[in-house]
């Protein structure tokens, strides 16, 4: 029996029609990242299985991590997630960095899952994060890079929203407010993560698990209840939470005067699962209904550098993974058409002779940044057209026994469907009429 042609289980081939359109993809993050003026980094397929215990969260260790013992007794692990490394890198080299530090990447990742829509073993992830930003306006910005990215994908908020939540008003409710241990907090923020995902029935059972009293009880599902800014601030008042409400506040002011409000959507369910977040986190999610799921997940946090002996700084960040996004852009039909390459120019010839003189002007065009396809046996008329059409070529170069005599190449614009005829030795003037 052969081996099998399928690729490992949850990845996938990029053939070149599938590469074409993960280029597309990576341009367009690329652009909006240099909009914004951050800069691209990047680390190592693997790390020590140790930076991950020390933040990431119980799931990613426990159900999702690619690890194995190297031959060298260490206990590593393939990155399911960009953010602790983009730390230890940030932790290494902040003191010489000029701040705040705005970085980027696209890294490829691997998590054990179950494969089904929207989630693979294999992803490749869109990381946005910035650096000691002054209080709160690294959160707005990374919520502005991530709008403008939706919006060069040619998204809008009828298609998308961001649900917001912030970590600080969870901790205050909780620890705070309700009086509970940093282990019953810890639960009930396990819960809440799942509040959407299970009905009212089994929601109410979880939490009946934890003993909390009646008061506690009330509070909690009065917390959940909450839907709008509104509602978030209506309930911070009336619970006396100072601090999380001027903060939050701060954060909608901001919110407010930089364009973002109706993109975002107030969501106390909304804590993620990443154990490293403190203060706003958020998802954006597809508004189409048969596509309800997070596209891109974030969140800021102050204690990441803490693992490595430095000081907090406060870091803001997304990762936007291209699996849910090429979904979000099928279901609004914002996919371009990429079934063919591009190029500018199919070089073909009609007489054997013509080969040698085919492949030193395609030689010389190509010098001059003209893409240029060229072929290596004669080929009839009626053939020539076709296969233009599947090299996605803008003109055809045609020369045949009557060019060869008169040393010209005959150009044929196939949209414009002029044509021209051109001496061999006249390069600067097929350029010209190529780009
Ligand atoms: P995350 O929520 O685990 O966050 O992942 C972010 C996004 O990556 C998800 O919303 C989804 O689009 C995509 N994604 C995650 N797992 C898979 C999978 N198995 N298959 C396909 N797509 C997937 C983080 O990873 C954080 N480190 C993001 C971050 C950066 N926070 C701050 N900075």
């Amino acid at each position: 029996m052969g081996l099998s042609k399928k690729p490992y289980k949850g990845t996938r081939d990029f053939f070149p029609v599938e590469k074409r359109l993960q280029n597309y993809l990576f341009e367009t993050m690329k652009k909006t990242a240099h909009q914004f003026s951050y800069e691209e980094y990047d680390g190592p397929m693997i790390e020590e299985v140790e930076l991950y215990k020390a933040k990431s969260g119980e799931e990613l260790i426990n159900d999702q991590i690619y690890s194995f013992t190297d031959r060298g007794n260490r206990f590593v692990a393939i990155r399911p997630e960009m953010t602790p490394t983009l730390a230890r890198m940030v932790a290494a080299s902040y003191k010489e960095t000029l701040r705040p530090i705005r970085w980027f990447s696209i890294p490829n990742l691997m998590r054990y899952e179950r494969p089904q829509k929207g989630r693979l073993r294999e992803h490749w992830q869109f990381n946005c994060d910035i650096f000691d930003a002054p209080d709160r306006l690294g959160e707005v910005e990374i919520l502005q890079l991530a709008v403008q990215l939706m919006k060069n994908f040619g998204a809008d908020n009828t298609m998308f929203e961001i649900l917001i939540n912030d970590r600080a008003i969870v901790d205050e409710t909780f620890e705070n407010l309700m009086s509970l241990d940093k282990d019953t907090t810890y639960k009930l923020y396990k819960i809440v993560d799942k509040a959407k995902k299970v009905t009212e029935d089994i929601l109410k059972e979880m939490v009946s698990k934890l003993n909390l009293n009646e008061e506690q009880e009330t509070i909690f599902f009065d917390y959940l209840s909450l839907n709008t800014f509104e509602s978030i601030f209506i309930f911070l008042q009336k619970y006396k939470l100072d601090e999380a409400l001027t903060t939050f506040k701060k954060f909608h002011n901001y919110a407010v005067e930089f364009g973002l409000i109706p993109f975002l959507t107030y969501d106390p369910t909304i804590v993620r699962g990443l154990d490293y977040y403190t203060g706003i986190v958020f998802e954006i999610f597809d508004k189409h209904p048969e596509n309800r799921r997070a596209i891109c997940g974030g969140g800021a946090y102050a204690n990441l550098l803490k693992i490595f002996n430095e000081k907090p700084m406060t870091g803001v960040g997304f990762g936007l993974g291209d699996v849910t996004l090429t979904d979000f852009l099928r279901t609004h039909d914002l996919l371009p058409n990429v079934n063919t390459p591009t190029n500018d120019l199919l070089v073909t010839f009609q007489d054997d002779a013509a080969l040698v003189v085919a492949q030193k002007i395609s030689a010389k065009l190509r010098d001059n940044g003209v893409k240029v396809c060229s072929t290596f046996s004669k080929l009839k008329f009626n053939k020539v057209f076709s296969l233009a059409e599947k090299k996605g070529a803008s003109f055809i170069a045609f020369i045949g026994g009557n060019e060869l005599e008169k040393k010209t190449v005959l150009i044929k614009n196939l949209k414009s469907k002029e044509q021209f005829d051109i001496s061999f030795d006249s390069i600067d003037e097929m350029v010209k009429l190529l780009k």
